[in-house]
């Protein structure tokens, strides 16, 4: 395809040299010593990059920015609608705070290896207490504040945490949410226990430290800071874990993703330049929450590695107060390139249809807006290319890989875009598509996405303590590749097409959910027998979970009644970031004769597609049920149909 991007140029060097590649884009991080190889092949599941190295992400992301002069930049602006407020925090501060929160964690105990879970809303204070764990060697493990008590056990008891840092409350817009009630949840629910909480207490509610237990953040920091303590960067191995950040896997048990701290590094600061076009200085805006993985990579690791200043925004892109809030900030904080899911802007343009808002702002500033996290519609590209006059540039990625996999990096020159394809493969990913005996498919045909071995610099490594899982998860179907667990093609250009999850993963505002875990959950009522959640599309979310239950014989309670506690229980055992609100009991679910739950059918049945029956299916009545069952409430392809 005839273009003037550097990237072809870009991937075929990296294909004829990736260590020479990655040892080039190694040069821009401060190593403490360099590494023996910069992969080794015989470590770890399938080699490991820049073994024998030693390194410190804090001292890469904060202190080496002071020292080269530039500690009056702002690191981090936090805007926050929900609260009124706004801070600017710069690199000499952010050192600061993270020395001495460093200290703090320090004197409860926390060294090396030891792990740190975070629990926060969006302030400055999670992303100093990520730093102030990688500062100390330590691991932290981010939990993302929508999630609720029986989700924190099981990570509690997955990582062991030696200390939670929290906060009082987290904000959404039609409440207070107090942490420390789901705190006490996931405690008594799991079988660890952390030696302490350290607590930010925020103004909008103030909650009751437990004696002996917690520590207030505020006063032990400022105390550390008056004392001026000092604390070195740990020099850890390039291989060390940096964080473990847990994702929906096919199970309740959700799986814990490794990040080392070399290789994540090296990836993340090249992402920057190559893929983001941002300049050190340069406003860069991530509308995520710290608690995902964008959150993880892009509020927190790329941009304060690259010296750029990163904006945290504690608000929605509707409702605090209007849909012109992405305008506001990106012309208020001089943002040059905003990063969120296609969810926020189906959310503004829901609201804003015509996009009328934006004429109150100036956002000439901005030169690009990226996307990812799930599926960029057609319209929603269109629409946002329209109001905001930059191109829209789609990039898939997962929590697993830490940085795009397939974009189209503005950086070394834009590609021509293809609506509904985020382009092509970033250099270290060799991507291919395979059908089911893991046989290469023709170009244009549907088949498994695999990316070649080994993965690149920032992928994991392994699942946190579960070697055999991360193999039997991502290694062992195709042989030689990872598994993806997304369907697609890549077209005679080369462009990667998206299409679906293989497994039972579903995306929810850009969330990645797991309708296993829901389904675990559910099965816990006392009065359902049997269930199945599936994903339907939606308009504004992409998809939302629908529950379907079986109830016991015998049960008392009407079928409303059950199915409102189920809605319950999901929102009190998950989180309300679930979204989990539509239960419909059903006499019998379709199965195929062996008693496979045919969920893909239903799926498909709701969001009003044709499908084929399939050929092993028990009782083919059962699907007309379930059709029955979505029309008569009005669900998913119905509800388009009554409205
Ligand atoms: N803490 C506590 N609760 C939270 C939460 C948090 N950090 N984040 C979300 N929730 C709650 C919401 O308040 C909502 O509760 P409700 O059922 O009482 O209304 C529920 O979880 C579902 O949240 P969500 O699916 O995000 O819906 P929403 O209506 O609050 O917002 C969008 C919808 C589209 C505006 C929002 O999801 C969004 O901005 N998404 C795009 C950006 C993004 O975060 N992407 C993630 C990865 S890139
Ligand atoms: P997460 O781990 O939360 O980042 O979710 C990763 C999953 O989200 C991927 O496996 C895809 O299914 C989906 N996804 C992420 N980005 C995109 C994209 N740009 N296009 C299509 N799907 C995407």
């Amino acid at each position: 395809m005839g273009d003037s991007s550097d990237y072809h140029r870009v991937y075929a060097g990296w294909k004829a040299d990736p260590e020479g590649f990655w040892a080039e884009q190694a040069e821009a991080i401060d190593w403490f010593s360099q590494w023996d190889s910069v992969f080794d092949a015989d470590q770890g599941v399938y080699g490991r990059w820049f073994a024998g190295a030693t390194c410190n992400t804090c001292h890469n992301a904060v202190d080496r920015h002071v020292a080269a002069g530039h500690g009056d930049r702002p690191a981090i602006i936090h805007d926050s609608p929900v609260t009124g407020t706004k801070r600017t925090i710069s690199y000499a501060e952010l050192r600061e705070e993270v020395q001495a929160l460093a200290a703090v964690l320090r004197d409860l105990g926390v060294g090396k290896g030891d792990r740190v879970m975070i629990y926060m809303p969006m302030v400055p204070e999670a992303v100093a207490a990520m730093l102030a764990s990688g500062r100390l060697g330590a691991i932290h493990s981010v939990v993302f504040g929508g999630f609720a008590g029986h989700e924190l056990a099981t990570r509690i008891d997955d990582c062991r945490p030696k200390v939670i840092v929290t906060a009082s409350c987290g904000i959404e817009p039609n409440r207070i949410v107090e942490y420390m009630p789901l705190i006490a949840h996931g405690l008594e629910e799991a079988h660890f226990t952390p030696d302490h909480c350290v607590v930010l207490q925020r103004p909008e509610h103030l909650c009751v430290p437990v004696e002996g237990r917690d520590v207030d953040y505020r006063e032990a920091v400022d105390a550390h800071k008056r004392a001026g303590t000092m604390v070195d960067c740990e020099p850890v191995d390039a291989t060390d874990p940096l964080y473990i950040l847990y994702t929906s896997g096919t199970t309740g048990q959700p799986k814990g993703v490794v990040r080392d701290n070399g290789g994540h590094m090296v990836a993340l600061k090249w992402s920057m330049d190559a893929i983001y076009d941002i300049r050190p200085g340069e406003v860069f805006w991530a509308a995520s929450d710290v608690g995902w993985v964008v959150g993880h990579s892009y509020i927190v690791y790329a941009p304060l590695l690259h010296g750029a200043t990163t904006l945290m925004f504690e608000g929605k892109p509707v409702g605090t107060p209007d849909a012109g809030a992405f305008w506001r900030v990106i012309e208020e904080h001089k943002v040059a390139a905003l990063f969120t899911a296609p969810t926020a802007f189906r959310a503004i343009k829901k609201e804003d249809p015509r996009g009328e808002l934006i004429g109150d702002y100036d956002v000439s500033g901005l030169r690009t807006l990226f996307l990812a996290g799930e599926r960029a519609d057609p319209d929603t590209i269109r629409w946002a290319e329209k109001v905001l006059g930059v191109p829209v540039i789609d990039h898939w990625w997962q929590t697993e890989t830490g940085w795009t996999i397939a974009g189209n990096p503005v950086g070394l020159g834009r590609l021509p875009v293809k609506i509904g394809s985020p382009t092509v493969p970033m250099p270290g990913y060799d991507v291919q598509v395979l059908d089911d005996e893991g046989h290469p498919v023709e170009r244009g045909t549907l088949g498994n996405i695999v990316v070649k071995l080994p993965l690149p610099p920032s992928c994991l490594p392994t699942l946190w303590n579960a070697d055999e899982r991360f193999r039997a998860a991502y290694l062992d179907e195709f042989p030689g590749y990872y598994k993806t667990a997304d369907a697609g093609f890549i077209d005679e250009d080369g462009y990667v097409f998206i299409m679906a999850r293989t497994d039972d993963i579903i995306n929810v505002a850009g969330h990645r959910l797991s309708t296993g875990g829901m389904e675990e959950v559910i099965g816990g009522h006392p009065d359902v027998a049997e269930c199945a959640v599936i994903g339907i599309a939606d308009d504004l979310k992409g998809q939302l979970p629908a529950g379907f239950l079986i109830l016991n014989a015998g049960v008392e309670k009407s079928e409303a009644e059950v199915e409102k506690e189920v809605v319950r229980l999901v929102r009190e055992e998950i989180g309300p970031v679930a979204a989990f609100k539509i239960a419909v009991t059903v006499k019998r679910l379709p199965k195929t004769r062996s008693g496979k739950i045919l969920r893909g059918v239903m799926q498909k049945i709701a969001d009003g597609q044709d499908f084929r029956m399939p050929a092993t299916i028990d009782d083919p009545a059962i699907l007309e049920e379930i059709g029955a069952a979505l029309k008569a409430r009005g669900v998913g392809a119905f509800a388009r149909e009554t409205a």
